[in-house]
């Protein structure tokens, strides 16, 4: 079995030989002594030209009638055909049909919305536009392996169920084996967790931090990859409740570090996956969005800027003043709106931007507070088109900070007395970030909605198949 990437690798090399390719209709035209059939086998972008002549085809009608996406066998002799459109075509002596599709097939030639595919998720993946967003994703999840494993990054699986809510925001899925229709109760009335499996609430995990942070220390430059879970009830283009996150967490590295090492690594994966997927992202440039090529290259060439967030609200507060419209209004102290990211992103600076130091109040507890006593050495990168992408933050290492911050904010000591105890033993300064994974396959396809970019997305009221 042949498959359609190793003929356009290597044309030449096939000519004249003869090779079974196996795949699924995408056209069948039928000019009554010969045809022609478009054959896709996921294994590359293009298709393959087959071509069927009725006197060499004892079938030739049974083909000619085949429906859209029938799953066929066809051997031939690869024929090079250097003037025209396509390098080669195969020049059929059997086919076979493997399996037959109905007429009713719903995703016959003409293009389709976004919106009428999501409704088709068993099938979408076998759309152009789907072919190519999930090659893409596939060749970037690779590229950020390879861009890790080469720097000496070890890879750390964080578990999924947890009882800690690294982000602080009470936005998790509970997990329980009890029967919460009818809970067993404590005397006081109270649900009564000792029974449970974990013996007290369980959740899916928002964020594999706090356990990467633990290997980190005895690693010194570990990363996660995995699923993460929120129960945010935002319906938008950007939210989903279960997506994907890359958790580098690096020792003996400030603030500075950790930005340096998210630039490069977003450079490396977009140089990558332009390297590897040019069919892909010529149909998405001509398609989906049509300055993704000119921006991949812009972005991978350029520096990224960096800007406080004291200085971002001053931006603001300017373009306010020349009279630019915001529907939140912006003052020091408010948590960045994506109308706000999206101005400095894609206005101001016109390029990625790393906005640093937050307010104390608006970021999470484990955030290294700065001498000013009311900002946190915290990073998120912005790029044009999406808002935040990446947020990452130096942590506190100084466990009287720490110590502070948790009881501050009222959170239970006793949950972190782990964490708390890293800085006990060794501590030293370290930052991390986390990159969420479906956002940066959004920047890299130009797709703009994050349902489009999950196999098989988890948002509100979606968990079906
Ligand atoms: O900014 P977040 O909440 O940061 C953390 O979870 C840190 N513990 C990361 C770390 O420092 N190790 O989330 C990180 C990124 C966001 O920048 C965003 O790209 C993505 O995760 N993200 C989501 N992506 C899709 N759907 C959601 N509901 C998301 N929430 C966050
Ligand atoms: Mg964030």
């Amino acid at each position: 079995r042949t498959k359609i990437a190793q003929l356009y690798a290597d044309a030449e090399a096939f000519g004249g030989s003869q090779v079974t390719v196996a795949g699924w209709v995408k056209s069948v035209r039928d000019m009554k002594n010969f045809g022609f059939v478009t054959l896709n086998d996921g294994s590359c972008f293009r298709d393959l030209q087959v071509v069927m002549n009725r006197d060499a085809l004892e079938n030739y009608d049974e083909i000619a009638h085949q429906n859209v996406s029938a799953a066929l066998v066809c051997t031939g002799t690869v024929k090079l055909t250097p003037e025209a459109q396509q390098p080669f075509e195969l020049t059929a002596e059997s086919i076979v049909v493997e399996g037959p599709s109905a007429p009713d097939y719903p995703l016959q030639k003409k293009r389709a919305t976004v919106e009428f595919l999501r409704t088709q998720q068993h099938l979408r993946p076998r759309t152009n536009l789907f072919r190519a967003v999930f090659r893409v994703r596939s060749v970037a999840a690779a590229a950020i392996h390879s861009f890790f494993q080469d720097r000496g990054f070890v890879y750390v699986n964080t578990p999924i169920i947890t009882t800690s809510d690294c982000e602080g925001a009470g936005e998790m899925f509970h997990v329980t084996t009890l029967d919460m229709e009818n809970p067993p109760r404590t005397d006081a009335g109270a649900i009564d967790w000792s029974q449970d499996f974990f013996g007290k609430p369980a959740s899916l995990t928002v964020s594999g931090q706090l356990n990467a942070e633990n290997f980190a220390m005895a690693f010194g430059d570990v990363y996660t990859f995995g699923p993460t879970f929120r129960a945010e009830n935002s319906n938008t283009t950007r939210h989903a409740a279960e997506f994907w996150m890359i958790e580098p967490e690096i020792a003996f590295a400030d603030l500075d570090d950790d930005m340096d090492l998210a630039e490069d690594m977003l450079k490396y994966v977009i140089r990558t996956v332009m390297d590897k997927c040019p069919d892909e992202l010529n149909m998405l440039n001509r398609f989906v969005d049509k300055g993704l090529l000119e921006r991949l290259e812009h972005v991978a060439s350029s520096d990224f800027a960096r800007v406080t967030y004291t200085d971002a609200i001053k931006i603001l507060e300017d373009a306010v003043d020349a009279g630019h419209h915001f529907d939140y209004p912006v003052s020091w102290g408010i948590d960045l709106q994506t109308e706000h990211e999206r101005f400095l992103t894609e206005e101001h600076f016109r390029r990625p931007t790393f906005v640093t130091d937050y307010p104390v109040e608006i970021k999470a507890f484990y955030m290294r507070l700065n001498d000013d006593g009311r900002t946190v050495a915290a990073a998120d990168c912005l790029v044009p088109g999406i808002g935040e992408i990446v947020g990452g933050s130096q942590r506190e290492e100084r466990l009287d900070v720490l110590e502070r911050r948790i009881s501050e904010l009222g959170m239970d000591p006793e949950q972190y007395k782990y964490y708390c105890d890293l800085r006990r033993f060794g501590t030293c300064k370290h930052a991390g970030f986390g990159l969420g994974f479906e956002r940066l396959v959004m920047y890299l396809t130009g797709v703009g909605n994050i349902r489009d970019v999950l196999p098989h997305p988890r948002t509100v009221g979606n968990a079906e198949f």
